[in-house]
């Protein structure tokens, strides 16, 4: 399959312009969607399809609204859409947020569900829907559709063009029928995806959800092969690939000098004492992400084992994402105060040690983006990376970390409700609801003898190595071509 003739549609741009005290800037965004396309489409070219979120986005697009992107070395073409602010509020915000997002991460108190999200939602399809017409009236590709934000568009797409082929990847967890039952528009919401060729999945568990639920809600047929969906004639591929990272940049840059200086720059501006070990979260601000019930356990840990009290730091960087949302302000407000109440009840144990409390920070909370060089040189430095998701799609952080770990001296802790704890058997599975459990990993991780370390690291690696984001476009490209054909 030809990759420049690629039209990937997703939610999330990954180049935002904004403009920032009168300087038109250029950013990459957040999330792991982004991250893990965003070389693959710099590699091989292509059009990328998604909303025009940034302030400055309209000043920057061509009349065909689109442009060149990455700005330093244009590889690729981002085509913007314009949302009006009803559909950013009730699409995006809310039916897509406040709806599909607890729904399928299983957090079912967090649904707000209300009524004028759903037309909201089907709208901003439109939108979308044409911006992929007008790329396919320019030359026919296939279209690769990604995530929950879209479901309904291969429907709209196919309605036109029935014979454009049409790949759906779905990168967060897909829910049981009785959890899908929630949802007032199940039907429509399965519909709307069931017109693709090919859906592709996480995890067998994710696509095993989903043929029971067009079993259940549909009455779809699921042939004992359990590769596909046949529903009303038409016949929909299901294949499972778990995505990856650029194994092979990541590793390289974790040994470039940009990376040794950020280490050194870092060091000393989170005044790291020499021989204090550490413990490393990165993640967006969000409540699947299990980060309460992490300090929750770090809290444990302290008063577990006190002697670690003034010798283990854990940083955890927090992104800032969906901040309009009443839910993710709460649950900014609630990490910020567990911080700081772990931070002083612990650091008031040891401030009278000399050279130990007076300059000792439990936990370290750091929001806001990270750039590249300083999140490989964090994953470089710490002794440990915590992934503790209470559902996860994959979680790129975890094989981030495992790619940048060049030295193979670190020990990554990951939720056994992660995608990624399924394929890297060399991390230490952890429940994040197991809390007085979770600490004593964390003490496991940080004393394990270093030959285990290494096993543990290289045998990741290597897996990584052959699995990495290049592989697994080979594989939905190849899924796509299969579809395409039946
Ligand atoms: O991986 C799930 C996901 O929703 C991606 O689609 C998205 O890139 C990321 O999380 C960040 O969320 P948002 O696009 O809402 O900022």
């Amino acid at each position: 399959m030809d990759r420049q003739r690629l039209i990937v549609v997703s939610n999330r741009q990954p180049y935002e312009h904004r403009w920032e005290s009168d300087q038109l800037v250029c950013a990459r965004t957040d999330g792991g969607l982004t991250a893990a396309l965003d070389p693959v489409l710099r590699r091989h070219g292509g059009t990328w399809v998604a909303w025009g979120s940034g302030s400055a986005d309209q000043n920057v697009v061509g009349p065909d609204m689109c442009v060149e992107v990455p700005p330093e070395s244009p590889a690729y073409r981002l085509h913007r859409v314009w949302l009006t602010p009803d559909e950013i509020k009730g699409g995006y915000l809310g039916y897509a947020n406040q709806v599909l997002w607890p729904l399928c991460h299983i957090t079912l108190d967090r649904i707000h569900y209300l009524k004028a999200f759903w037309p909201a939602y089907r709208s901003e399809m439109h939108r979308f829907a044409n911006a992929v017409l007008e790329e396919l009236d320019r030359e026919p590709r296939l279209v690769w559709i990604h995530d929950f934000h879209l479901a309904l568009l291969p429907a709209l797409i196919k309605a036109e063009r029935p014979t454009a082929p049409v790949s759906v990847f779905w990168h967060i967890p897909w829910p049981s029928p009785d959890v899908w039952r929630i949802l007032p528009e199940r039907r429509e919401m399965l519909l709307g995806l069931l017109a693709s060729d090919v859906i592709v999945f996480q995890t067998s568990s994710h696509a095993e959800a989903f043929f029971n639920c067009t079993h259940t809600f549909l009455g779809a047929i699921i042939p004992s092969s359990r590769d596909r969906v046949l529903y009303n004639g038409h016949e929909t591929r299901v294949s499972v690939r778990p995505i990856s990272v650029d194994y092979r940049v990541i590793s390289e840059h974790a040994v470039s000098s940009s990376v040794e200086q950020a280490e050194s720059v870092l060091r000393q501006q989170l005044g790291f004492r020499a021989g204090v070990r550490l413990g490393l979260g990165v993640d967006r601000l969000d409540y699947t992400k299990g980060l309460l019930k992490r300090l929750w356990a770090l809290d444990e840990f302290f008063t577990q084992f006190p002697r670690y009290r003034g010798k283990f730091t854990f940083l955890q960087i927090a992104i800032p994402t969906r901040t309009e949302i009443g839910t993710y302000q709460l649950y900014g407000d609630l990490i910020r105060e567990t911080v700081n109440d772990i931070n002083q009840r612990h650091s008031a144990c040891i401030k009278d040690i000399p050279n130990e409390g007076n300059d000792w920070i439990p936990i370290l909370l750091q929001e806001g983006r990270i750039g590249f060089d300083d999140l490989v040189a964090l994953y470089r430095m710490a002794d440990f990376a915590l992934v503790s998701s209470v559902n996860d799609g994959m979680n790129l952080v975890a094989k981030e970390y495992v790619a940048a770990q060049v030295c193979e001296t670190g020990v990554l802790l990951v939720s056994q409700m992660a995608g990624a704890s399924e394929e890297l058997p060399g991390a230490s599975v952890i429940n994040p609801y197991e809390i007085e459990g979770l600490a004593e990993t964390i003490k496991g991780a940080l004393e394990m003898p270093l030959d285990e370390r290494r096993r543990r690291m290289r045998r990741m690696r290597s897996y990584l190595a052959a699995h990495d984001i290049h592989a697994w476009v080979d594989g939905c490209l190849q899924d796509a071509l299969v579809g395409a054909q039946t």
